[in-house]
């Protein structure tokens, strides 16, 4: 299936492939940074590397790929991904939730769980049988969508994360 064009909860929101909105890559490229900054430093990746996996992430049938929620506007609410692996957590775990961001304005309207579910929905259809993921303040937001807490690790020295599962 090449479309998902998912109509949500609320009014006038999709959740659809990032490939469908290539405009929005240079600032939801800057909003990932700067909200997981310290990772990325750590990881060695530029905004540039991260630009590039959002790139490759722009496709429809096959891992990894990325989800936006879009205003009917064109306007970026939000996005999410499924990776192949998670640097500086755990090794030999694939694939892996990430990239779960809402814009502040567009918090507690349910986007976050919307873009979550479609991600799992995704990977189930592609044949995945259980998702990763590591989480910092938001385990008590992925313990409500049905993931388990597997352990505590600290990602690349900078900052304790939670690993958790979900089999699909
Ligand atoms: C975490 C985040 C994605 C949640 O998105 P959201 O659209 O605000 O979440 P939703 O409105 O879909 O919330 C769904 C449920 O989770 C709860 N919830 C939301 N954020 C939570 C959090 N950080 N901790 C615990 N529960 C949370 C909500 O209260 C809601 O509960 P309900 O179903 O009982 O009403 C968003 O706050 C965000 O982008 N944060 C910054 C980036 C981040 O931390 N991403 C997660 C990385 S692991």
């Amino acid at each position: 299936m090449n479309t998902l064009n998912k109509q949500i909860d609320h009014p006038r929101t999709t959740i659809d492939y990032l490939a469908h909105h290539p405009a929005v890559i240079p600032e939801l490229t800057q909003l990932l940074y700067t909200e997981w900054a310290d990772l990325y430093l750590a990881a060695g990746l530029t905004q540039q590397d991260l630009r590039a996996a959002l790139e490759q992430r722009s496709v429809t049938n096959q891992l990894p790929l990325t989800l936006v929620a879009m205003a009917e506007d064109g306007t970026l609410l939000g996005a999410g991904s499924i990776k192949l692996d998670e640097p500086g957590t755990k090794a030999g775990l694939s694939p892996w939730l990430g990239g779960i961001y809402i814009k502040e304005s567009q918090r507690g309207l349910g986007l976050g769980a919307q873009i979550v579910t479609a991600l799992e929905q995704k990977a189930r259809e592609l044949g995945v049988a259980a998702l990763y993921l590591s989480a910092d303040t938001a385990e008590g937001f992925y313990l409500r969508l049905g993931w388990q807490t597997l352990e505590r690790v600290e990602s690349f020295g900078v900052r304790d994360v939670v690993l958790m599962t979900k089999q699909l």
